[in-house]
Parts: structure tokens; sequence; C-alpha cells
């Protein structure tokens, strides 16, 4: 059992504590894992929970990092609280052991698990949420034996008026920001305005207290949709927080969440993570190279990284994207807690170009191809950080694991909508 004392005095000797820390260490670095969500919205049941858990197990991904197994909308009964506990009441024709039957049996395989409510009168699916009741739930929770809680934002009543001001798009401290909401607007907020005031904080504080008065640690993840510029404040009371609207299974959808999460990324370190929402990898109609992009810049910026497909039927190829070794290494670096950025970037498309830093001195690129064709990605020693113009280093290919000396300039011919993945190593000749 690691002490508080332990976890905190790890986490200065390896870097800054950014965020709020939690008594074991959890959440200090991305969480990685599976939700119900995107997979079966609210045909949801703990056989299909539980086979989710196995199959985590016999494809490698649980040795390969996995551990938390998120329990999403839908899992209570829909109309009412116990009358008598005013508790929230599971959904026994769904999970006939109770949601804590379900929790014994996947802490016993070794996984933490998740569960889903909302700070408002209703969750999005019409379910309880927790306003008004947030000590009683996280006291629920916390019986049940729940690790992690999403914390949604649906159904806020109107004795909780809308914030004050609107928040701008991120790219609004950019002169180009073509994309700034707040031009022009009345109600846009004013600079440097201290988001905490507004009705948004305090309520998903509420919850964030009544868990730490909880006798386990439970990771608190916001899912408000990035509003109120919670990246401003997330730290303060969680661990991890949506920085975005929700994910679809299509292109166009993964390269808006970058677009709007690439701007952001100063509040990213250990225990303080963006959320660029769950995983599509395996839905719609994402290809194998969209895919390999998702992924690589959801590991690149640190989010949380939680599956959002049925494994039972997830084509080998993608599960190998899911464990893919040198993205989960950055994402899971013990010795570095900020992400990777954009470098060669007008601040306005999304980036092509990211580096990070892995705590062994190595660099991560990558060279992502938005286009509808092939192109040729190249990046110069000098560019990336450690690097000198002329020089040879060996960089590993991430995707195949193939390593060689390159000298003077990094190049790839990257296919339409795919992501490069390399490692800059030591110096070669
Ligand atoms: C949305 C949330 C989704 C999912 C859904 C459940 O607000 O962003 O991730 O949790 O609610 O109804």
């Amino acid at each position: 059992m690691i002490t508080t004392t332990a976890v905190l005095t790890l986490a200065l000797l390896s870097g800054s504590v950014s965020g709020l820390s939690t008594k074991d260490g959890s959440g200090r670095l991305p969480a990685l894992g599976w939700n119900s969500w995107n997979a079966y919205r609210c045909d949801i049941n703990e056989a299909k929970v539980l086979s989710a858990a196995k199959q985590i197990q016999t494809l490698g991904l649980q040795d390969a990092g996995y551990e938390y197994i998120n329990i999403d909308d839908c899992w209570s009964i829909k109309d009412a609280r116990d009358p008598t506990t005013q508790r929230i009441q599971p959904d026994l024709t769904k999970f006939p052991r109770g949601i804590n039957g379900l929790v014994d049996e996947l802490h016993g395989m070794g996984f933490k698990v998740g569960i889903y409510s909302d700070a408002g009168t209703k969750t999005c699916g019409g379910y309880p949420g927790s306003l008004y009741f947030e000590d009683i739930d996280a006291a629920t929770f916390a019986e049940w034996g729940i690790d992690y809680l999403k914390y949604d934002n649906c159904n806020v009543p109107s004795s909780w008026p809308s914030d004050e001001y609107h928040n701008c798009h991120p790219d609004y401290n950019h002169p180009s920001g073509p994309n700034n909401t707040c031009i022009g607007d009345p109600k846009a907020a004013p600079p440097g305005y201290d988001w905490t005031t507004s009705n948004t904080f305090k309520r998903f504080k509420r919850m964030g207290d009544a868990l730490a008065k909880q006798n386990r640690p439970i990771l608190y993840s916001l899912c408000e949709w990035g509003q109120a510029a919670v990246e401003t404040w997330g730290s303060q009371i969680a661990q991890s927080w949506r920085v975005t609207d929700d994910i679809f299974p299509y292109w166009a959808k993964v390269v808006h969440i970058i677009t709007y999460s690439q701007h952001l990324l100063n509040s990213v370190d250990f225990f303080s993570h963006n959320d660029a929402d769950m995983l599509d990898l395996g839905n719609g109609n994402l290809t194998l190279a969209e895919s390999r992009t998702h992924f690589a810049i959801w590991n690149a910026m640190k989010s949380p990284i939680l599956i959002g497909t049925d494994l039972a039927v997830l084509k080998p190829q993608f599960v190998d994207i899911l464990r893919n070794k040198v993205l989960l290494q950055f994402s899971q670096d013990k010795d570095i807690g900020t992400p990777a950025t954009p470098f060669k970037w007008d601040y306005t498309a999304p980036a092509e170009y990211w580096q990070g830093g892995f705590g062994n001195g190595e660099r991560l690129v990558l060279m992502v191809n938005y286009a509808d064709t092939t192109a040729r990605k190249s990046v110069n020693w000098g560019e990336v950080k450690g690097t000198e113009k002329g020089r040879g280093y060996v960089v590993t290919d991430g995707w195949t694991g193939k390593s060689s000396c390159v000298k003077n300039t990094l190049s790839g011919d990257i296919e339409a909508h795919d992501t490069g993945v390399y490692v800059v190593g030591r110096r070669c000749h």
C-alpha cells in the first residue's frame, strides 16, 4: 500500500504535480480502460460489461495497461430513488447482482471500476442525477467499491442559471483565431475572468467535495463538454475533464476534436488531463489509418484512453493499434506528465507535426496527414528538441518497430488521414 506521502514525494521527485492528487496516485497518469457508451449507448447490462472485461484480458490489453471498466449512463432505475434511503437504485434487470456484485467480480479480475452520474437532476438519458444528492451518491459509490466517477452536465434546473459569460473557442488568444466565437459577443468573458465564480464550477465542485469525504480514492472525471473554460479550473477539483462535445465515429469529428483540443494543452500534466472523449476506434466508418491518427493524437495529448467498442468483433489490426507500445509508453510515462505539442504550425488548422518527451530522454514525433491522398511529411533535425541540424539520430517507427539511422531529415510518405509515429533516440553516424 502506497502512502500519500510516498505518492507526493514520488510526484515531486519526478516533476510537477499540476493537478489534484489522489491518495493512491490514481489519475496521476491518463486513465486507460473501457467505457460502455460508444459501444452500447443505453443498451447495457452485466453480461456486456463482463464480456468487455474478459476480452480486455484475452486480447492482452489488461497486460498493456488498460485497467478501468467504466459503466456509463442508464445503469439505474429511471423513475425514482429509494424512498427511504434516497439512494439511486441499480436496475436489477440489467445488473442482477447490483453494481456492487459486478464491481466485486471486476476487482477480482484486477480491474478498477467506473460509474456515471450527472450534475443535474437527471442524467442525459433521463436517469436520476446527483445534484443535491452528492453526499448520498458519493457514499453509495464508495460503498460499492467504485474507483472512477464520470460526471455529466445534463438537466441543470433553472435554480442554477447559466453562467454569466460565454466561453470562447480556444484559438481566441491567437491573432488569426478565425474560429473565435467571442468576437462581437457582448457576453464574451472578459480577459482573465475567473471561471471558479461560475455556477458550472460550483455544481461540479459539490461532487468533488463529496468524493473527497469518502474512505476510498475515486478518480473524478468531469464531463461538461469544455464549458466555462474547464481547462482553467478542472485540476482544482478533478483529475480529468472533457474539453469538447461528444465524439462520433467519423473522420471530420476526430479532426474537429483535435482542432479544438490542440490549443488547450498547457493544462495537461500529472493528475491533470484534458479528456478528448472516449475512443470511437472500431465504430462507424473510421478506417485503420484514421484510427491510427485518433489513437496517436489522443495519447500524444495525454487524454484518457477509454476503448468504446465491442471488442469481441474488433478486427485484429484495430486491436494492434490499441496495444501500440510506443504510444502507451508515452501516455503512461511516469517521469514526464506534459503532453506532446504541435510544432511547425500556424495555430489555426489541425496541427500536422507534434513532439513530446519521454522520461528516458527520447522524443516522440508525430506527422499527421489530414489530406485525402498520400503526402510526404518531413522534419529536419534541429526542429525536434534535443537534435542538431545536419546530424544523424536513431529513429524507430512506432507502427512497424523498425529502426534506422536517419541523417538530416526525417521523412515519411503518410497515407491519407494516417499518422507517422516515430521515436527519436541517440545520435548515430
Ligand atoms: C453525454 C456524454 C457522453 C455520454 C452521454 C450519456 O453528455 O458526453 O459521453 O456519457 O452523455 O447519456
